[in-house]
């Protein structure tokens, strides 16, 4: 059993709790924290917590807590991360680790240098159906991946520091590019080292310095595209949906909207559907199992049942640094509208993998390229030949 510190409240302070006291789990969240004293007793009372406080240092230190988790805004994750591991605990940090890579590089050195476990709790590399579809992909059912284009939209976060460009480090980029890019990252394979990005980024609706929508391409070494796309600006709730494509197949997948459970009401739900549904009314897009369809369950599972075995988790902080700087990349070339690498100091994947078009042989004579079925029954081959370098069609059957 791990007694918990848990630093913040809010959204995902919330789900977080939920995540770790559903399911007659072991676990429990022994001290919580926050800054606003009569919301602080309220939460800890709900979800049966039996000590709160509004000082970090002290839940921290908390004596009998050995695992703490940073559910902060962004500006804060830094701070506590290193106070955590000087105290020799665990960590487990949400998203984005920094809010730049230097920031994430220095929180890595932290930990390491503590010799403390710690984990990058990025939940949506864990919903079950990417767990299921990575498998798959791993297994080679994909062929070699060339594409895993992710996208993350709603209306905008729900407080006020994620719209400060100080506290947060960003818009739309920083706050959900982070977990498309990581999604990205383990279709791809963590060990492909990413190159380089081209990102368009603007603030197209709200009085903000920072970006509230954005695109950008990541060229890894193996030749393979990661594809994020943005937004702060979407209407009709919260679309999540993840595509890759490989030389042997396909996989799509959408994880909010039109996932299986369609409702009308013309009176209203009373209240709360699923995280950012626009309205209670109308068609409704409800979530059977909110925090499993959004990974909480499984990357809490992956987390403890690392930390108690000794080996490390799917997502570490070394994975949240990477993000990191794939996302500085994003920025600049949002600003020189180039391509502009990515600068990784600390590159812990293989040098050794490079793009890799494999040419495959029809017969002595030729490559294939392509074959298909024509309307009349008929097969056409295009074909190119090995001496000569021209493309051919030939038709059989
Ligand atoms: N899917 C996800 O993984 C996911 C979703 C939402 C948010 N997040 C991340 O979680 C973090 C927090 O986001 P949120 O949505 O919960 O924010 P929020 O605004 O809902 O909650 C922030 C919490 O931090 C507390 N806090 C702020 N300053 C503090 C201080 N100085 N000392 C102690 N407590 C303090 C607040 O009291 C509040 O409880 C961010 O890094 C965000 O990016 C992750």
């Amino acid at each position: 059993m791990h007694k918990i510190a848990m630093l913040g409240t809010g959204l995902i302070g919330m789900f977080y709790t939920m995540t770790l006291h559903a399911h007659r789990s072991r676990d429990r969240v022994h001290i919580v924290c926050a800054r606003d004293e009569a919301g602080l007793e309220r939460f800890a009372r709900t979800w049966d917590i039996p000590h709160w406080t509004t000082r970090l240092e002290e839940a921290i230190n908390h004596p009998e807590v050995d695992v703490v988790v940073v559910a902060l805004p962004n500006n804060l994750h830094e701070q506590a991360v290193i106070m955590a591991a000087e105290a020799g605990k665990a960590v487990l940090c949400t998203k984005p680790l920094g809010r730049n890579a230097a920031e994430a590089r220095r929180m890595l050195q932290a930990v390491e240098k503590a010799g403390v476990f710690h984990g990058y709790l990025e939940d949506l590399a864990y919903t079950p159906k990417t767990l299921k579809a990575l498998k798959s992909a791993q297994n080679g059912a994909l062929g070699r991946i060339l594409w895993a284009r992710s996208r993350e939209t709603h209306p905008g976060p729900h407080s006020d520091w994620f719209w400060d460009k100080a506290q947060s480090g960003g818009g739309a980029i920083v706050d959900m590019g982070c977990h498309c890019i990581e999604i990205s990252r383990n279709f791809i394979g963590k060990e492909v080292r990413p190159l380089e990005v081209m990102c368009w980024a603007d603030t197209q609706v709200h009085p903000i310095e920072a970006e509230d929508n954005a695109v950008g391409l990541v060229r890894y070494a193996s030749g393979a595209i990661g594809q994020f796309e943005v937004s702060w600006a979407f209407r009709g709730g919260m679309d999540l949906r993840d595509e890759v494509s490989g030389t042997e197949g396909t996989l799509w997948l959408n994880h909010w909207l039109r996932t299986g459970f369609e409702m009308f009401t013309s009176v209203g739900e009373g209240g709360y559907v699923a995280e950012k549904a626009e309205s209670d009314k109308g068609w409704l897009f409800p979530v059977g199992d909110e925090i499993g369809s959004l990974g909480y369950t499984d990357m809490f599972a992956d987390m403890l049942n690392a930390l108690d075995a000794g080996t490390a988790p799917m997502e570490t902080f070394y994975d949240g640094y990477v993000v990191n700087a794939i996302m500085d990349a994003a920025y600049r070339s949002a600003e020189s509208k180039q391509w502009e690498p990515v600068v990784l100091e600390d590159w812990r994947g293989s040098d050794e993998i490079g793009a890799d078009v494999r040419l495959k042989d029809y017969d002595a004579e030729h490559f294939l390229i392509k074959e298909e079925i024509m309307p009349d029954g008929r097969t056409k081959l295009i074909l190119k030949e090995k001496v000569s370098g021209h493309v051919v069609q030939k038709i059989t059957g």
